[in-house]
C-alpha cells in the first residue's frame, strides 16, 4: 500500500429539505454572493425559486450570471471573475451539475489575484488563494461537489482539461435527492455511467489497496443495480439518493487511499477529446471509450481486468468482463461506439490527430500514438 496524506474538507449537507441550511451558511461568508447556472432548467423545475427564497429570507444580495453550457468553456470562467472583481462579490454559489460547479470551481481561484484562468488550469499561474464556493448539486455523476478537481474547454487551443487545485473544494454542497427527480433520463444514465468510470479509473491507479478495491467494487455494483429501477421511476428519492450518494463517494478520494494516484484517468482524457470535438456528453463518451480502453489494455494488464470482472460479474474471462460492462452501458441507452452517436469514418482521423497533439495519456498506463488509432478502431 502506498502512503498518504488525507483530507476532504467539504461539508456535505444530504437529505431532502437540506436546502434550508443554505442561508445560514452563505452569509458566514459575507453579504453578496453570484448565483451562477446553466441553461435553465432550473428555472422550470422550481429549484431556483426554492434556492432565492433562501438567500432572501437570510437578507443574502445576490448577482446573477447564467447560461452555462455542458462542457463549459474558459468565457464564462473569465465573465464570472471580472463580475466578482467589478462587484466586489464575497462567494460564489454554484447551482447545478458539473458544468456549473467546475466553472465556478475555476473562477474561484482566480479572483483574489485576478488570474488569467487558462494559465490557472495549466498550472502556469499558481492560485494562492480563493473565494469561497458553495455548490447545490442539481445532478448525480461527476463528484466534484465534494473534490478539487474541475474541468473546461478552451476553443483557441482545442482542448478539455482537467486539473486538480486543493484552494477549489467546496466548502458546503447541498445535495437533496429531490433536485435531481427532473433529470432527463439520458442525463441520468450518462451520470451512472461517469460514477461507474470514476471507480474504475481508481480500479486501474497503481498501488495494492484491497479495501480500496472493495469501495470501488461495492459504488459500481450499487450502482448498476439501482440503474433500471432509477431510470423507470425517476422521482423516487430512495433510488435518487442512493445514486447521488455513489456518484459523491465514487470521486472524494475514497476509492484511492492507498493508492499512488487518484485514478489512471486516461479514459477521461480519450472522452475529453469526443467531448472538445463533438460536444458529446461527458458520461456518454466515456461509455464509448471504456470498453475500447480494455480491449487495448487486456494483454498488459490481465489480471486487474480478470480481478475485475469476478468481482463485478463473477467471470475470469476478460473478454466476458468487457462484454458485460458493455451490454450494461447499453441497457441504460448510453451509446458504446462512435456510430451511436452519428460520429462516422470520415472523422476517425481527427480523433486520433487531436488525441496526439493533446497527449492524451494515462498517469499510469502510457499510451502512445499508436495506441490513439487503435483506441479509434475499438471505438468504431
Ligand atoms: O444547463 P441546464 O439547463 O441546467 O441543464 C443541464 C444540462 O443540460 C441538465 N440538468 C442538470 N441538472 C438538472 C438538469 N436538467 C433537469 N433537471 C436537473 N435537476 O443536465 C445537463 C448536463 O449538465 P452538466 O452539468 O453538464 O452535467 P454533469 O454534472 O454530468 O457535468 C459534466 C461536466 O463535469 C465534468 C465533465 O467533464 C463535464 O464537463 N467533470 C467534472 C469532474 C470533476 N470536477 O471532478 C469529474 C468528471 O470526470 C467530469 O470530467
Ligand atoms: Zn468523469
Amino acid at each position: 500500500m502506498e502512503s498518504f496524506t488525507y483530507k476532504n474538507p467539504t461539508v456535505i449537507h444530504f437529505g431532502k429539505g437540506c436546502i434550508e441550511e443554505l442561508g445560514n451558511e452563505l452569509i458566514k461568508f459575507g453579504k453578496h454572493t453570484l448565483l451562477v447556472y446553466g441553461k435553465g432548467s432550473v428555472k422550470k423545475n422550481g429549484i431556483y425559486d426554492k434556492v432565492t427564497y433562501e438567500l432572501n429570507a437570510t437578507n443574502i444580495n445576490f448577482t446573477e450570471y447564467s447560461g452555462i453550457k455542458p462542457n463549459p468553456i474558459v468565457e464564462d470562467v473569465e465573465n464570472i471573475i471580472e463580475i466578482c472583481i467589478r462587484k466586489k462579490i464575497d462567494s460564489l454559489l454554484a447551482l447545478g451539475g458539473g458544468s456549473v460547479i467546475d466553472t465556478v470551481k475555476v473562477a474561484s481561484l482566480c479572483i483574489k489575484e485576478n488570474l488569467d484562468p487558462w494559465k490557472v488550469v495549466m498550472r502556469i499561474s499558481k492560485p494562492t488563494q480563493s473565494i469561497p464556493v458553495i455548490c447545490i448539486l442539481t445532478l448525480a455523476a461527476t463528484g466534484t461537489e465534494m473534490n478539487a478537481a474541475a474541468v473546461v474547454q478552451n476553443h483557441k487551443t482545442r482542448e478539455k482539461i482537467g486539473f486538480v487545485n486543493p484552494l477549489s473544494y467546496p466548502k458546503h454542497s447541498f445535495l437533496d435527492p429531490e433536485f435531481t427527480y427532473s433529470v432527463p433520463k439520458n442525463y441520468t444514465a450518462y451520470g451512472i455511467v461517469d460514477l461507474i468510470a470514476h471507480a474504475l479509473e481508481a480500479w486501474f491507479a497503481d498501488g495494492d489497496s484491497t479495501l480500496a478495491d472493495r469501495f470501488i467494487a461495492s459504488i459500481i455494483k450499487e450502482a448498476i443495480e439501482l440503474s433500471p429501477k432509477v431510470l423507470v421511476e425517476p422521482a423516487n428519492y430512495e433510488y435518487r439518493a442512493k445514486i447521488m450518494l455513489a456518484a459523491t463517494c465514487a470521486l472524494n478520494g475514497t476509492t484511492s487511499l492507498g493508492r499512488k494516484y487518484s485514478g489512471d484517468w486516461g479514459v477521461h482524457d480519450i472522452g475529453h477529446t469526443l467531448s472538445y470535438l463533438y460536444d458529446t456528453p461527458h458520461g456518454a463518451s466515456l461509455s464509448i471509450a471504456y470498453p475500447a480502453w480494455l480491449k487495448l489494455h487486456k494483454e498488459r494488464i490481465p489480471e486487474r481486468i480478470k480481478k475485475l470482472g469476478k468481482c463485478l460479474f463473477e467471470t475470469t474471462s476478460i473478454n466476458q468482463t468487457i462484454k458485460d460492462l458493455e451490454n450494461f452501458f447499453k441497457s441504460i441507452e448510453s451509446p458504446i461506439r462512435l456510430n451511436d452517436i452519428n460520429i462516422r469514418e470520415d472523422k476517425h482521423k481527427e480523433i486520433s490527430e487531436l488525441m496526439n497533439k493533446n497527449g492524451v495519456n494515462g498517469l499510469v498506463q502510457k499510451l502512445t500514438e499508436n495506441d490513439h488509432i487503435e483506441l479509434v478502431k475499438y471505438m468504431s
